[in-house]
């Protein structure tokens, strides 16, 4: 039988894999971190919650795991102001080539503890994971997704594994943001087809294991939720960034500013667009601070 998750890895992750030898994602897909700073406003928004609930701490930490070019971990470092810019380290994970941004520390490795707020932004999709066709029997599938003939799915388990794994160096928050589905409509046949994709120069390609493309499938987060466990929401990125205050309304028209705010109002839009990036799921988990000190009652996700 093929080894699905090991041909992706190595595609990837190999010697000469699509990440290990730097391509970034600004040249083949867009994603909310390269859209402009207002990610990076919305959760700096959220950082100075978690910074509130940790009482202050000397040293508070912003770690990007899957950073990619290192555009959202920079946006972080630039914008963030007064005592909380004072005790901020921002630090970049990748297993790619380190990039060089002011204030970013870089490294491939997962730092064994977190104070402060931790985020996946994009990382989990690229997580390797089997591809099955059915039928096919799997205690995570058996859970998560039923597979009947026919039907093609991905085993999630390398996703909440990774995710768990990451959410358990933390104390604050971790936030998984991603592209995915919910059991619900996995088992609605909704995703029958399955969700593994590939992705080169901002197209969308027949997927090949040779490292010359970006290989992604959809992220269970209900099922990465669940396997970190602990206090948690997911909700869609459209309520949450609005929770935080980035609703992007434009002035009247006229004044000098008007086109700058116009600018920045669509650049919201885009980040809160249903069916696009406004439906991505936002995963939050609050580690020793209540999730509800962070985010107010949201709609759960329904991609
Ligand atoms: C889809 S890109 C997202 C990049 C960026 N966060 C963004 O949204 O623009 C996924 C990134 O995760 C990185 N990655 C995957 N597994 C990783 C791991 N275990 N540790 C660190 N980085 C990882 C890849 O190298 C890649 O740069």
């Amino acid at each position: 039988m093929v080894d699905s998750e090991a041909l992706w890895r190595e595609a990837l992750y190999g010697p000469s894999g699509f990440f290990t030898r730097g391509e970034v994602p600004a040249d083949h897909f867009r994603t909310a971190a390269l859209v402009g700073p207002e990610l990076a406003e919305a959760l700096l928004v959220l950082l100075e919650r978690v910074d509130f609930a940790l009482g202050r701490p000397a040293r508070l930490d912003f770690v990007d795991v899957g950073a990619g070019g290192g555009e959202l971990s920079a946006a972080v470092r630039a914008g963030a102001s007064g005592s909380l810019a004072e005790r901020l380290v921002v630090t970049a994970v990748d297993v790619g080539p380190a990039r060089s941004w002011p204030g970013v520390r870089w490294t491939s490795e997962l730092p064994s503890s977190v104070c402060g707020l931790l985020v996946g932004h994009e990382w989990l999709d690229a997580v390797p994971c089997p591809v099955v066709a059915g039928p096919s029997s799997h205690p995570w599938l058996d859970r998560w997704w039923p597979v009947a003939e026919g039907e093609r799915a991905e085993i999630g388990e390398p996703r909440d594994v990774a995710w768990a794994d990451a959410v358990s160096r933390v104390r604050g928050a971790a936030l998984a943001v991603d592209y995915g589905h919910v059991r619900a409509d996995r088992v609605a046949g909704r995703y029958a087809a399955g969700t593994f994709a590939a992705y080169r120069g901002g197209r969308r390609v027949e997927p090949v294991f040779d490292g010359s493309c970006d290989l992604t499938a959809h992220v269970a987060l209900d099922a990465c939720g669940e396997a970190a466990g602990g206090d948690r929401v997911l909700v869609s990125q459209r309520d949450a960034l609005a929770a935080l205050g980035l609703v992007g309304e434009v002035p009247p028209v006229g004044g000098a500013a008007w086109l700058a705010a116009a600018e920045r109002a669509s650049r919201i839009a885009e980040l809160r667009a249903e069916g696009g990036l406004g439906s991505f799921g936002w995963l939050l988990h609050g580690v020793g601070v209540p999730v509800s000190s962070l985010l107010p009652p949201l709609p759960p996700w329904r991609p």
